[in-house]
């Protein structure tokens, strides 16, 4: 790979360890990929996990004296304020938090504790490149918005944000843009809901587990920006998907002959009724009697936040009922007197907080609803068990205390 003399004197340590040492990483993928050379980036967010070899490596850098050129957002840890006062959280959990804190602030990181920075606040113009990690963050980078990202994992992301560089391969270039799967949606999708099984049943259906771009037709061209958000996050975590197109919606297919670059499809595959439901069953655990809802995987949006509040109106909770957001929604539905709907009903609107933390071991061996295969995905390593359904009927089950 051919490197600038500035790569080359970030490599050989001018700027820091920290800085060299973030150079390394991203020569070797860029090695490990065959690219011919490295670019500027304009954007990154880094999924921050808050966890062991995340926080390793930030230490590292911060360690190195490394600071970002490009300041990324960052993905949620958990909200140490709100936390605190509830019983269940160890000395040394809180600790990682608050050295997760300092680490990324050291670095220069936009403390946005967000998993969906696309919707606000880290939003790119057409063809922009950058480097974007997190599973629903990539697809709706490259897909929706049609600028350009690798699938960068937390380490990579935040390399590229300290040095503004990243190698040019895959999804930067033009040719890999291109389609290989045939979608086809035959009914017609009314619930946010269905995208989060859409998501999840493609890349078991297309039976593919590496890499691959479907293109989507049967999909209405005025579908929501959350269905779009759920449906990259079950796509790129059923499979693997940093990018799909939809013909007549996302902006690199305005036909479905532009989103393969007029070559054929490689496989055609159609969705149907049954293959949704199929996929709910598969994963659900059985309905009946739940102790918790726990929403906001990824993070919801405020116009999800009011859904919630005017579907509960003056009811109450019989079940635990956690709804995870951004600080920007959660302090818009403070204003806006959404917020203060959920916490009558005995709800609890959490900011800054992903459902894979320690945060939720209260809820361990209990059995909860949410309408997240993905959330429901990660949390079988913390022993929750989930059955899954629609927003809104997690809310009517939150109530009764019970799924249908
Ligand atoms: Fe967000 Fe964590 Fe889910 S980062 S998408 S809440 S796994």
């Amino acid at each position: 790979m051919k490197l600038t003399d500035r790569d080359q004197e970030m490599l050989d340590g001018i700027d820091g360890e920290g800085v060299a040492l973030a150079m390394q990483v991203l020569v070797a993928i860029g090695r490990a990929f065959d690219a011919e050379q490295m670019c500027d980036i304009s954007r990154a967010h880094v999924a921050l996990s808050n966890q062991d070899a995340d926080l390793w490596f930030a230490e590292r850098l911060v360690a190195g004296g490394a600071v970002c050129r490009v300041s990324p957002t960052v993905n949620p840890g958990f909200c140490l304020e709100f936390f605190r006062q509830l019983p269940g959280l160890s000395s040394a959990d809180m600790e990682t938090m608050e050295r997760t804190e300092v680490a990324y602030r050291a670095l220069g990181a936009q403390l946005t504790y967000d998993c969906t920075p696309y919707l606000q606040g880290n939003v790119p113009r057409f063809g922009e490149v950058t480097a974007y990690s997190e599973s629903s963050a990539t697809p709706y980078m490259n897909s929706v918005y049609g600028a350009r990202t690798n699938r960068e994992s937390a380490q990579s992301a935040l390399c590229a944000a300290v040095t503004g560089r990243v190698p040019v391969y895959g999804l930067l270039l033009e040719e890999n843009r291109m389609g290989q799967v045939h979608v086809h949606v035959e009914p017609t999708l009314t619930d946010e809901f269905d995208y989060h099984l859409l998501g999840y049943a493609v890349p078991r259906k297309a039976g593919l587990q590496t890499a691959f771009v479907p293109v989507f037709t049967g999909i209405p061209a005025n579908v929501s920006p959350e269905a779009l958000m759920n449906l990259g996050a079950e796509l790129n975590t059923g499979g693997n998907v940093p990018m799909y197109h939809i013909v007549g919606v996302t902006p690199e297919a305005p036909t479905l002959e532009a989103a393969f670059h007029g070559d054929p499809p490689d496989e055609t595959i159609v969705i149907t009724a049954s293959d949704l439901a199929e996929e709910q069953q598969m994963l659900s655990a059985e309905g009946g009697p739940i102790d918790f809802a726990l929403l906001g995987c990824p993070h919801l949006s405020l116009d999800q936040l009011r859904a919630i509040a005017d579907r509960i109106g003056s009811r109450k909770f019989k079940s635990e009922f956690w709804v995870m957001t951004s600080f920007y929604a959660k302090e818009l539905a403070g204003r806006m007197g959404v917020a203060e709907v959920i916490e009558k009903a005995g709800g609890n609107l959490v900011p800054d907080t992903c459902i894979d933390q320690v945060v939720w071991k209260h809820l361990a061996g209990k059995k909860g609803v949410t309408d997240s295969l993905k959330g429901a995905y990660y949390t079988q390593r913390r022993d929750m068990e989930f059955v899954l359904r629609s927003v809104g009927d997690c809310v009517e089950a939150a109530i009764r205390g019970a799924t249908s």
